[in-house]
């Protein structure tokens, strides 16, 4: 079967030097390790808002979320213009594909829901009429979303490099 990320990893001549057992390379391992931990650090941050501790839930989900930011655009972003992109839309009915894809379309959303928030919440940048009123809501949303694309980064990584997981 073809691996089409694996040009990439021989490019890099780091195949399977991964430290979770699969045949991921070690950037691969070490981003989803990392995207777990962010993941764990909004739900602490939520916490931190039930607690009333405003100031610390502020930085600490605005610290989460341009950290994401870096990790999107130098590691998934490159990856998903490799491997992903140049196959869309005649490859989308194969589960390689489609998962990544429907993982960075709900990412890309997110990402930015997150982005905003921030700016609303944690600056003046924007116009008052373009600013959030209703924070909860929103708040609540991007936490649930954010969750969803990590359980499909999840199964991207699986479909990438955990063979005969899927079989189409
Ligand atoms: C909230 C936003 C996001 C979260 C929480 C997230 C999470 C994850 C996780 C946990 C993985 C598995 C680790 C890995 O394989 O490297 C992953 C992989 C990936 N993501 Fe995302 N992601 C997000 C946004 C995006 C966006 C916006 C894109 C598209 C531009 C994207 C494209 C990819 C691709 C192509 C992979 C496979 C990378 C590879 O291993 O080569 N992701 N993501």
């Amino acid at each position: 079967m073809a691996y089409p990320i694996a040009s990439l990893d021989i490019e890099a001549n780091n195949l399977n030097e991964g430290f979770l057992g699969t045949q991921a390379p070690r950037y691969a391992d070490g981003v989803l390790l990392l995207e777990f931990l962010m993941g764990a650090g909004l739900v602490i941050g939520a916490v931190l808002a039930r607690q009333r501790c405003f100031r610390a839930h502020a930085w600490c989900q605005s610290a989460i979320v341009l950290l994401n930011l870096g990790v999107i655009v130098f590691t998934m972003l490159p990856s998903f213009r490799v491997h992903v992109s140049p196959k869309i839309p005649c490859k989308l009915g194969k589960a390689y594909y489609a998962l990544a894809t429907a993982h960075a379309a709900l990412g890309t959303v997110t990402e930015i829901a997150g982005l905003y928030v921030l700016l609303s919440a944690g600056t003046r940048l924007l116009p008052e009429k373009f600013r959030i009123t209703q924070y909860k809501p929103w708040m609540r949303t991007v936490l649930l979303l954010w969750w969803l694309v990590l359980l499909f980064g999840l199964a991207t990584y699986a479909r990438f490099y955990v063979p005969h997981l899927f079989r189409k």
